[in-house]
């Protein structure tokens, strides 16, 4: 799905992937290997500091240019341009029916005056993007057109952020797109190519936890929870009387006292494994399906040692911790154990960098 919020023109010359999350900006640069084949060339996570952003909303704007600067230092590339993405939450989509073979001014007209009529704001709020996304299913002669519309000052915000580092927004994409561009590539990856199959999408980040059931290239259900890594760092910070920095590195490097794997970190395992068994409970009573065939852990949370069994032996299902990179070339310059453990929380910075390959 390519997305550009109108005030970015397509033309994508060289540009990274950039992710202002909750918990870090995270950049992906990747580079044309040849043959059609892509390359990861560098990438970086920088800690973002606490309330930088705030429900996906750039809260304290110097902060996070700060952490762009210093993110954009340590990656040492020389391209200034990026794709960024609107959190999901911030975007309105709607699929509508248009005649076929509009002109691309007729086509302007007609979608926004079907914008007008859905979205809650004035026209002249909103950036406006959309694509034709093929025939439609119920007649020849018309084709499908998707919508998105976000307020501007969600899309100026982020786009000051890079401005204000130096850098150059070029593609504002959305969070959940580049998910699933992600997704697709790891898709390639399974039995028979995922077709057909339920997918559990868990993205297990620092504060929300969002569980997506995919199928074919459509989400099908989706469940939000306010519960991520930050509650384990919170534990250990208040067990073992620690600063949130200390707490953090303890827990990805361990060293910690002897009852933490027993009396911290299982329940907080046990606890994940239990949400997405519930998860799944509501998807089977709400839609006509009965079963799904892989769950994939994604997010910063996803690499905690052991979380794969737990939630496989709850839920008897074959369970993955996410890597859209497993397919590609690797720069000597990466080290690879340190790719593989970051990237199932690089799923949206993989996803935008790869737009610079749009046709
Ligand atoms: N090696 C690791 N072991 C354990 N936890 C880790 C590790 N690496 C990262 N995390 C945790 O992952 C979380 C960050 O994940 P991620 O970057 O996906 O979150 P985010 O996207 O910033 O947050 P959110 O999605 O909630 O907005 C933090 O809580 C961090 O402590
Ligand atoms: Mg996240």
């Amino acid at each position: 799905m390519a997305l550009n919020f109108d005030i970015f023109k397509p033309k994508t010359p060289p540009l990274f992937g950039m992710d202002i999350s909750s918990s870090s900006v995270k950049m992906v640069e990747m580079v044309d290997a040849g043959k059609g084949a892509v390359r990861v060339e560098r990438y970086v996570i920088e800690p973002l500091p606490r309330d930088a952003t705030l429900d996906g909303n750039i809260a304290n704007l110097e902060a996070v240019v700060e952490a762009v600067q210093r993110a954009w230092k340590k990656m040492g590339t020389r391209t200034k341009n990026v794709a960024m993405a609107l959190p999901s939450a911030a975007v309105i989509t709607k699929k509508i029916i248009v005649p076929a073979g509009l002109r691309e001014e007729e086509l302007e007209v007609q979608v926004e005056s079907e914008a007008n009529q859905y979205i809650p704001f004035a026209l002249e709020e909103v950036n406006l993007d959309f694509q034709v996304v093929g025939p439609a299913p119920s007649s020849p002669d018309e084709v499908e057109v998707l919508i998105a519309a976000s307020r501007k000052e969600k899309v100026e915000d982020r786009v000051a952020v890079a401005q204000a580092a130096g850098l150059r927004a070029l593609c504002m994409d959305v969070e959940s797109y580049a998910v699933q561009t992600s997704f697709e590539l790891i898709r390639q990856t399974l039995p028979g190519q995922g077709v057909d199959q339920n997918v559990v999408l868990v993205d297990i980040g620092a504060n929300v936890m969002n569980i997506t059931v995919l199928r074919n290239d459509q989400s099908i259900y989706t469940r939000e929870q306010a519960f991520g890594g930050a509650q384990l760092t919170q534990d250990i910070m208040r067990l073992y009387g620690m600063s949130p920095e200390e707490a953090e590195a303890a827990k990805r490097s361990g060293g910690l006292p002897e009852n933490y794997e027993a009396e911290v970190l299982r329940p907080f395992m046990e606890n994940v494994a239990l949400e997405i068994q519930r998860a799944m409970q509501f998807f089977f009573t709400s839609t006509p399906y009965n079963s799904v065939e892989h769950i994939l852990l994604t997010g910063g949370s996803a690499v905690i040692p052991g979380l794969d069994d737990v939630v496989n032996t709850r839920t008897q299902v074959s369970t993955l911790v996410a890597n859209p990179f497993a397919n590609m070339a690797i720069s000597p310059r990466i080290q690879l154990k340190k790719l593989v453990s970051d990237a199932p929380s690089l799923m949206i910075a993989c996803g935008l960098a790869l737009r610079r390959f749009d046709p």
